[in-house]
């Protein structure tokens, strides 16, 4: 099957930056949001970054303009029943999923496929809202979209190899590197990365250094582009804590346990760089203060 117009559901910064490497990779990309006013902010944010890339010369400025033609958005979801793949990156919240899919699978045609980029909920839970179990992957972007090459596409026992190889070559075609993950808790990278981040906060509260020393330990000690505290700043306080708690109860580990720390910080509603408070104070962006 030849995927040729592009369905994306959610236009925040996981739904904008799947949409806009799709519009770049020469794909048709419809994309829905809630409201209009959410939709010209997903739009102001992928102008901005194709302007990045105008800037150091990667695309050009008539290659911005025809990425940006090739996106259109609605606030109808039944709007997407004629494209080939639909991407869904609504909140993390199943109920919200399975309302999304069982109103995309009443109004799409029988063989468009559909995919989550849900970072923690199981695949295989999702699709049981659907009547297409054998059409539906997981296909798991990295935050920013644009520049990060990982794509983790996630089969279930249920997918169709065919499927699967649909969209495996569907990620290659964006100039993504795609991994292959089964449907487990945290697929592979949330599984090695989410204990990592955990243990750092745990290195913090046992006293090991401060937030800036583990940060730049593990920044120039071991080649990490972020540390673990700026990282958590960067993905969101909030989103690790959940994804750490869905990940805690399937694995019922230790590793997978929210330190006291994270949960507070949560609770104080400190989510790191979108409320401008985390592990560090982020009012000016280009020079964070620790917090703590
Ligand atoms: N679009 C286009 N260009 C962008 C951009 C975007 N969205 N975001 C940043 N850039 C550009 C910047 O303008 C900058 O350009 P310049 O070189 O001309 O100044 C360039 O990219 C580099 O950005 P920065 O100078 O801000 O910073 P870095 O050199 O540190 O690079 C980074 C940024 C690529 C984000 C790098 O820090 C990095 O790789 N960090 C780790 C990110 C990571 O681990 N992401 C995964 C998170 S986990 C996840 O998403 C899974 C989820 O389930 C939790």
């Amino acid at each position: 099957m030849e995927i040729k117009k592009v369905g994306v559901v959610g236009c925040g910064l996981m739904g904008s930056g799947i949409a806009q490497v799709a519009a770049m990779a020469g794909y048709d990309t419809l994309v829905r949001e809630v409201s209009q006013a959410l939709l010209d902010k997903g739009f102001t944010g992928i102008d901005k970054s194709l302007a990045k890339f105008v800037e150091k010369g990667t695309v050009s400025a008539d290659d911005k303009r025809a990425i940006i033609n090739r996106l259109s958005g609605t606030t109808h979801l039944e709007d997407l029943k004629d494209c080939d793949l639909i991407i869904e990156a609504v909140t993390e919240n199943l109920e919200t999923k399975h309302l999304t899919f069982r109103t995309l699978d009443s109004a799409c045609k029988p063989d468009t496929i559909f995919a989550s980029n849900t970072s923690s909920l199981s695949i295989t839970e999702i699709l049981a809202a659907t009547k297409r179990p054998q059409r539906f992957v997981g296909l798991h972007f990295f935050n920013p979209v644009p520049l990060m090459k990982l794509v983790e596409v996630v089969r279930t026992v249920v997918t169709d190899p065919a499927v699967y190889e649909t969209v495996f070559k569907f990620a290659e075609s964006l100039g993504k590197v795609p991994v292959r993950a089964r449907d487990t808790g945290g697929f592979i990278v949330n599984r090695l990365l989410v204990p990592y981040l955990l243990d750092a906060v745990r290195a913090y509260e046992e006293g090991a250094g401060s937030i800036v020393d583990i940060d730049n330990g593990m920044k120039l000690g071991c080649g990490y582009p972020m540390g673990p505290f700026t990282l958590l700043d960067f993905v969101g306080l909030d989103t690790t804590y959940y994804i750490a708690n869905i990940m805690f109860d399937e694995f019922k580990e230790k590793r997978f346990a929210s330190p006291p720390l994270l949960k507070r910080l949560v609770l104080a509603g400190h989510f790191g760089k979108k409320t401008g408070r985390g592990f560090y104070d982020w009012s000016d962006p280009k020079n964070p203060k620790p917090t703590l």
